[in-house]
């Protein structure tokens, strides 16, 4: 019985290596190269397939083996332009085709990236799937500010949360209490529709205004930008950067010890 031929999937060599194919969910970091880890580089050199979204950097698209196959599955948060039931029916179709399949991702795949979907729809399917972690752009934003974000006496937990849940609203669920905690560092993910209510919400909790926070966008790529704000004028420090690039919020009193770093070389 003939199969059909998935998407782009046409002139793709069975990877060399003997046994089935299988998926692998690669993390491609913030967007500085030299931030992948050599075994996430390897698998880019190697692979037959790569499927890929909208925030992996140009650079580390450079890197991918040119004989590979290369999807582009454009996921931007929320308003995925492509259902996530497609994009699971792809790796596991190039898997069995026997391809070495890269599903590569922003940052760290385990954080905010849907990963959870994809493995789960690879094991149901008999699809051998691994994960190789990359930096989430919450260490890479700490990294060039310089900043522990565990600081010692200024904070005791870490929390990274999502500013939208599926609805692209603020998720309702959210621990407001932990928010509030003045001992914690929180990195909100996917902040820019939100900001308003959470700062609102959080400053309810009794986390207090003056709590240093800071904007950034584009982390460890050439064209970073940072700004430096707090709790009570964040909602406005985020408007002003005015930009459709991707976007953190850090907040704690962690982050006063945060420098502005030189620019990206
Ligand atoms: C779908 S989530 C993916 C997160 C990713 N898995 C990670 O670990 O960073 C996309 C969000 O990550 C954040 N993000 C990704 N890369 C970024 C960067 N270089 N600078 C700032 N924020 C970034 C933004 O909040 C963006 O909207």
């Amino acid at each position: 019985m003939s199969r059909m031929q998935p998407i782009g999937a046409e002139g793709a060599a069975p990877h060399s290596a003997p046994g089935p194919g299988r998926v692998v969910l690669v993390g491609s970091g913030p967007g500085d190269p030299d931030l992948l880890t050599v075994k996430a580089l390897k698998l880019l050199q190697t692979a037959d397939v790569v499927l890929y979204d909208m925030l992996v950097a140009k650079p580390i698209l450079d890197l991918i083996n040119p004989a590979a196959v290369r999807i582009f599955v454009g996921k931007k948060g929320y308003g995925d332009t492509r259902p996530q039931d497609g994009i699971n029916a792809q790796l596991i179709a190039q898997a069995r085709l026997g391809r070495l399949t890269v599903r590569l991702k922003s940052g760290d795949p385990l954080i905010f990236g849907r990963a959870g979907e994809e493995i789960e729809a690879c094991r149901a399917a008999g699809v051998p799937v691994e994960v190789v972690p990359g930096i989430t752009s919450a260490q890479g934003a700490a990294a060039r500010l310089t900043a522990s974000l565990t600081h010692r006496m200024e904070a005791r937990r870490l929390q990274y949360i999502t500013g939208h849940d599926a609805t692209g609203g603020l998720p309702e669920s959210l621990d407001w209490r932990a928010i509030a905690d003045p001992q914690a560092t929180t990195v909100v993910y996917m902040p820019r529709r939100t900001i308003g209510e959470l700062v609102r919400r959080a400053l309810g909790a009794g986390l207090a205004a003056a709590t240093p926070a800071i904007v950034a966008i584009n982390a460890t790529r050439p064209d970073e930008r940072f700004a430096v704000s707090t709790l009570g004028d964040l909602a406005r420090a985020v408007a002003a950067t005015e930009t459709p690039d991707p976007t953190l919020v850090l907040i704690g009193q962690a982050l006063a010890h945060a420098r502005l770093p030189e620019p990206v070389a």
